[in-house]
């Protein structure tokens, strides 16, 4: 009986402490057989059905996930309204630690917005309904989110997924556009893991299948989910290479997608390494040509893998465009005005130095970022 009334208080306690919040959202959906709630938050009206219109997907978990995803979608916002991109969808995930934090900050951007329609919904971690427990067992929840894009999403058609580690600095809508190209098959636009064979992991490390010839790199994806719907068969496809090669997998889910992808290439659409720069572009060498072209667009999306956004010691470069864009305040700074040019501005006085010492590499890929200003 002690027990039973513990228990209750705690029910009583916890409804109590998350009712305001469950009633914060303007609507709530829930398309799929899960036991938690979708929420979804919407400040201006729905676009038209013939406006244009970007949809980004976005994983916040691991150890930064706040700081860097609210960065991460300041960079992709202020590129739509500086290419006069007219409405802009979010759709996060986050981890039961991370919602309502995340909610909160995302509340606190939309209402600090101006010249875009922008939503944005929050979901908690997702897996597909058939084999539901199975997923649950096999794979940790939210980093393996993006595997299951097409089951969470039965609203979404198409999707920008990316990594938390990432920034858009170049055109949105000329990303998105890139849809267009792909072909009947080609489900999802995807970036090479390496360009060079000779410091490629996959190649020559690799103890299980992968997209041929160097691998893939997955932290930016072009996803038709209709296709990955319709297509072939994806769970099956990622439940059958997880089984026969987690023991050689290092990388989680990037190499489960890699098995997939070596057995269905016909569904991968190659994006050029401007989509999906790296450290790796630039730290044996400038080995990234599409975003190195004279009189190009240069890098569209930076990914600060390997920890660049936080730590100064390998590539400082990909930390400073980060605190760029993260002491940015949206409701009174200028894109151009007051990040762009600045930041392209501070580059050049700093290469002079910087050719004059010999350095690394990284160090002298700015001129690469936010191309479409002429310095
Ligand atoms: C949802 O899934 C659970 C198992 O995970 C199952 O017991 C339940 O019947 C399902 N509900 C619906 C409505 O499909
Ligand atoms: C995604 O795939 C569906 C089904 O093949 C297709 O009708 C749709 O046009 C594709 N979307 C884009 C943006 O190409």
């Amino acid at each position: 009986m002690h027990r039973f009334l513990k228990i209750l208080i705690l029910i009583t306690f916890l409804w109590a402490v998350t009712l305001p919040w469950t009633l914060n959202y303007l609507s709530t959906l829930s398309p799929i057989n899960d036991t938690k709630k979708i929420t979804l938050r919407k400040r201006d009206a729905y676009p038209t059905q013939h406006e244009e219109k970007v949809v980004i997907g976005v994983v916040a978990c691991g150890k930064k996930p706040l700081e860097d995803s609210i960065t991460l979608l300041k960079s992709a916002i202020l590129s739509g309204i500086h290419h006069g991109l007219p409405a802009l969808d979010a759709i996060l995930f986050a981890d039961d630690d991370n919602l309502h934090n995340l909610d909160l900050k995302v509340g606190e951007l939309l209402a600090s917005l101006k010249g875009i329609r922008f939503r944005y919904e929050i979901h908690p971690v997702i897996f597909p309904a058939k084999h539901h427990d199975e997923w649950r067992s096999l794979f940790k929840p939210c980093a393996s989110q993006r595997l299951f894009l097409h089951a969470a999403l039965p609203h979404i058609n198409e999707i920008l997924y990316l990594d938390v580690d990432t920034l858009v600095v170049g055109n949105l809508r000329k990303i998105w556009s890139e849809f267009g190209n792909m072909g009947t098959l080609q489900a999802v636009g995807i970036v090479p893991e390496h360009e060079v064979p000779s410091i490629g992991w996959y190649n020559r490390f690799a103890q299980h299948p992968f997209y041929p010839p160097l691998g893939l790199n997955t932290g930016v994806m072009l996803m038709n989910l209709t296709k990955l719907r319709g297509g072939f068969e994806w769970e099956e496809a990622i439940l059958k290479s997880y089984k026969r090669f987690k023991d050689q997998i290092v990388y989680g889910d990037q190499d489960l997608l890699n098995i997939v992808f070596y057995h269905h290439p016909d569904a991968v659409y190659l994006l050029p390494c401007a989509y999906n720069y790296r450290p790796d572009h630039c730290l044996y060498g400038w080995n990234c040509k599409s975003a190195e072209i004279k009189n190009g667009e240069g890098i569209q999306v930076v990914h600060g893998n390997r920890d660049v956004f936080h730590n100064d010691k390998t590539c400082p470069t990909f930390r400073k465009l980060y605190k760029q864009f993260q002491k940015f305040d949206m409701s009174k700074q200028d894109y151009l005005k007051d990040l762009v040019m600045p930041y392209k501005n501070g580059v050049q006085k700093q290469d002079q130095h910087i050719y004059a010492t010999v350095t690394q590499n990284c160090d002298t890929i700015e001129n690469l970022f936010f191309k479409f200003v002429s310095s």
